[in-house]
């Protein structure tokens, strides 16, 4: 099963727009990585500053991979991964999860 990984980013109420331009702006690299599932940026929408980069992995070692190579192109060459200029997040931690039960829509029709 699939592994989901999770950045959660801290985004000060002022930095909001400045960060969904950088995601709107981003690499767009990720999209041709092994093992790569899906992506999608998660805004709040009450009572938390807290954004969700939530990224789903055929595998650990397809994230790890990503991880060592083409996520720091995608973050602007940050030694660490982390953007170079200011970051619009006051903070970040990430979430690992492994899939253990999922659903998708039964087909309709025919
Ligand atoms: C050091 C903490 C991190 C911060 C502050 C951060 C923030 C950002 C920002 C602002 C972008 C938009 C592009 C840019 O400006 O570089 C971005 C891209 C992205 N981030 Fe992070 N990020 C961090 C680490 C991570 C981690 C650990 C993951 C793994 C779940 C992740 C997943 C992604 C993905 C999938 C993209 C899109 C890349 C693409 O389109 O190829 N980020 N990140």
């Amino acid at each position: 099963m699939s592994v989901v990984k999770i950045n959660v980013l801290n985004v000060p109420a002022e930095q909001r727009e400045v960060l969904e331009q950088r995601f709107a702006a981003r690499a767009g690299s990720v999209e041709n990585s092994d093992g790569f599932e899906w992506f999608e940026l998660l805004r709040p929408v009450e009572g938390t500053d807290t954004y969700l980069v939530y990224t789903r992995w055929r595998s650990e070692e397809d994230f790890k991979a990503w991880m060592e190579g083409p996520m720091k192109a995608a973050h602007q060459g940050g030694g660490d991964g982390a953007p170079k200029q200011k970051p619009a997040a006051s903070g970040s931690a990430l979430w690992s999860f492994e899939v253990v039960q999922q659903a998708a829509p039964k087909a309709k029709g025919a």
